[in-house]
């Protein structure tokens, strides 16, 4: 009997709360007020500090800047990422890699790749100068970077002596003594530098791709790259060319002659021998 009472008292006592405490169903109602109020007072704020955090991650772009988004989003976005950022095992992200960088890998064919290799190689341009530079603009206003200063003739004040010292130092290695370019490890190749313009030489100095090292203006001055400029074009690739027509290894035009002594003389005993079987 006086168990069974108990119970029920026990039971109500729970339903009513303790007497003296607030009842569950209003503690909650206080929670909730307080929790509405908290909201407001967060909601408040972050009206009043969010145009400005908002305008802070989207600064508007030029107007070249918005044309070379435009040709990313086509061209680039897949591998890049809508916003540059990269995505996992397609392309790096670009963020700060700098108008340089973009110069380079799109003026040089490099970009856009069209299949994952182990090293993105030089083809067929497929942007016009303006639309590289667009991009470039583009990539350059998200996040910063080196870039090439302006003009196509980079060298008029090289140091061709000069150029040529510091070539030795700091290029030959993986370019050659020739400029010729040479196998790396893991069937990546440093290229020849024969067909380089004056910006892409700048840009590949700047930007490092690949196993390149960065060559930044504090390593290699800004004079210093018209200096290893003005020895590659000038020495290199055109005006230095020891002579002969064929420019066999560079060695002048005894290597050619040596190249047709040896194939006149294969091609008379082929001929002595075919007047020897006929007759
Ligand atoms: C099929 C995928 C693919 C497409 C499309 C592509 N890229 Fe790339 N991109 C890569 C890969 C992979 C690398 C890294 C390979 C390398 O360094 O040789 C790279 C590297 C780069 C780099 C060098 C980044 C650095 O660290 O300096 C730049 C700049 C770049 N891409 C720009 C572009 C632009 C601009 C486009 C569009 C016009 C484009 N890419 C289209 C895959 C792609
Ligand atoms: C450690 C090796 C290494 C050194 C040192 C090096 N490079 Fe390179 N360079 C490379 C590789 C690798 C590439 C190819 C990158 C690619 O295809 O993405 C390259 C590409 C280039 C290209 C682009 C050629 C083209 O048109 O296709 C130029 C220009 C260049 N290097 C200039 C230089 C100059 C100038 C120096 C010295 C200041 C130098 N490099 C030092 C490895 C090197």
């Amino acid at each position: 009997m006086t168990s069974d009472n108990d119970r029920r008292r026990g039971l109500l006592a729970r339903l009513r709360g303790r007497p003296g405490a607030p009842s569950r169903g209003r503690r909650r109602l206080g929670a909730a007020v307080r929790l509405v109020a908290a909201l407001m007072l967060a909601g408040g704020a972050y009206t009043v500090l969010a145009p400005g955090a908002a305008a802070q991650e989207n600064p508007p772009l030029s107007t070249a800047a918005a044309d070379g988004k435009a040709l990313f989003d086509v061209s680039c976005l897949t591998c890049h990422g809508s916003n540059a950022q990269g995505v996992e095992g397609r392309g790096p992200s670009l963020i700060g890699v700098g108008a340089a960088s973009v110069e380079f890998q799109v003026s040089t064919g490099r970009m856009p790749m069209a299949r994952q290799e182990a090293q993105a190689a030089r083809k067929p341009v497929v942007f016009t100068r303006d639309e590289i530079d667009q991009l470039a603009a583009y990539v350059q206003e998200l996040g910063g970077g080196p870039v090439v200063p302006s003009g196509e003739n980079l060298h008029a004040d090289g140091n061709v002596a000069l150029g040529g010292e510091l070539f030795r130092i700091n290029c030959s290695q993986c370019h050659a003594f020739s400029g010729g370019g040479g196998a790396l490890s893991s069937g990546k190749y440093a290229p020849s530098l024969g067909p380089a313009t004056d910006r892409q030489i700048y840009s590949a100095m700047l930007s490092g791709p690949q196993n390149m090292p960065v060559f930044g203006d504090n390593q290699i001055t800004p004079e210093q790259k018209a200096d290893i400029i003005a020895y590659i074009q000038q020495t290199l690739n055109n005006d230095g060319d020891p002579g002969g027509f064929f420019n066999l290894g560079r060695y002048g035009p005894s290597t050619e002659g040596v190249a047709i002594f040896l194939v006149g003389i294969v091609a008379l005993v082929f001929a002595s021998l075919w007047i020897a079987g006929k007759s």
